[in-house]
This record gives structure tokens, sequence and C-alpha cells, in this order.
């Protein structure tokens, strides 16, 4: 069995999250979601909030595990079994940082990092835009999942 593990601050979700999570669940038999719970900047929503809505919106996959870790990724990564980590990459700006991530951590670890590009329609969509236009009072309906796009409401209500 071949576990992938896909980690993030995921604050909050968005559809770009659960389309690389999903086609995770699609290729691979597990996969752990692994929320960090400390995110360097203090986040909008809540560790549990954050799991409670990545559950919400993984409901089509019966193979996913969602945890939270606050210590190194490949800490958690061997608790957790985990044979490879996945990284979204929306656009060569996104290389830089994960290439540095992902060497860091076979350093520090053993872990192999594998790059599974974006789907081009959430390309632009990022967690920290979403919260912008979201505080701004811009539509994010379609691009996040709809117990997300509720929650920003009420939260920034
Ligand atoms: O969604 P994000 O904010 O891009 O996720 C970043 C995350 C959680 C994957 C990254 O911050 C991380 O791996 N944190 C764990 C700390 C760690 O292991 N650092 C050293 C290796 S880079």
């Amino acid at each position: 069995m071949t576990t992938a593990m896909c980690p993030g601050s995921f604050d909050p979700p968005t559809n770009g999250h659960v389309d690389i999570i999903g086609r995770c669940a699609q290729r691979f038999e597990r996969v752990v979601v692994a929320v960090v719970s400390n995110p360097g900047k203090s986040p909008l929503f809540s560790l549990e909030e954050r799991i409670s809505l990545l559950g919400d919106s993984l409901t089509e996959h019966d193979n996913i595990e969602l945890v939270s870790f606050s210590g190194l990724l490949v800490e958690i990564a061997a608790e957790r079994g985990v044979d490879i980590v996945i990284k979204g990459l929306r656009a060569g700006s996104d290389f830089d940082y994960e290439l540095q991530m992902a060497q860091m951590n076979a350093h520090v670890g053993t872990m192999e990092t594998l790059f599974m590009p974006t789907s081009p329609r959430w390309g632009f969509v990022s967690s920290s835009l979403v919260k912008e236009v979201a505080r701004l009072g811009g539509s994010v309906v379609d691009l996040v999942p709809p117990a997300v796009a509720s929650a920003l409401e009420e939260k920034l209500a």
C-alpha cells in the first residue's frame, strides 16, 4: 500500500487544495492530509475549524485521513507511515520555495517529495487571496468548497 501525504496550512481549504488531494486519493491507496497547527501567520481559522472544513470538503473519498501536526513534517510523515509527500505547484514561483522545502525534508529525513501541477482552473487561487477578496466583500463561492464559503461569510460578517 502506498501512502501519500498532502501537508499544508489550509487556512482555509480552497478548490485547489481539494483538487490536489482528490487526485491523490484516486492514485494512492491512502492519503494523509496533515494540517499544520501553527502556521507562520496567525490563522483566520483555528486548527479545529480547518480540519472540520477539510472533512466537509473531502466527503467523496474514503481513503483520506486528516491529522494535525506541530513539529517537523518528516516526523509526522514517519509516524503515519507515509511513503511520499505530494505538493501542488501553481506556477514557477511556487517551485523555488517548494524545491527548497523538498530538499530540506530529504536532508532532515528520508522523505521523498513529488510535485503535482495544479489544475489550470485553480492556478490563480491561494488561501491568502481568497481571504483578501472575501474580506473586501468580493465573491469567492467559485473558488472554495461550499462549507468554506459559508464559514468565511460567518467569520467575516
Ligand atoms: O500551506 P502551506 O502554508 O504552504 O504549508 C506549509 C507546510 C505546512 C507544508 C510547511 O510549513 C511545513 O512543512 N511545515 C513543517 C515544518 C518543517 O518540517 N520545516 C522544515 C522543513 S522545510
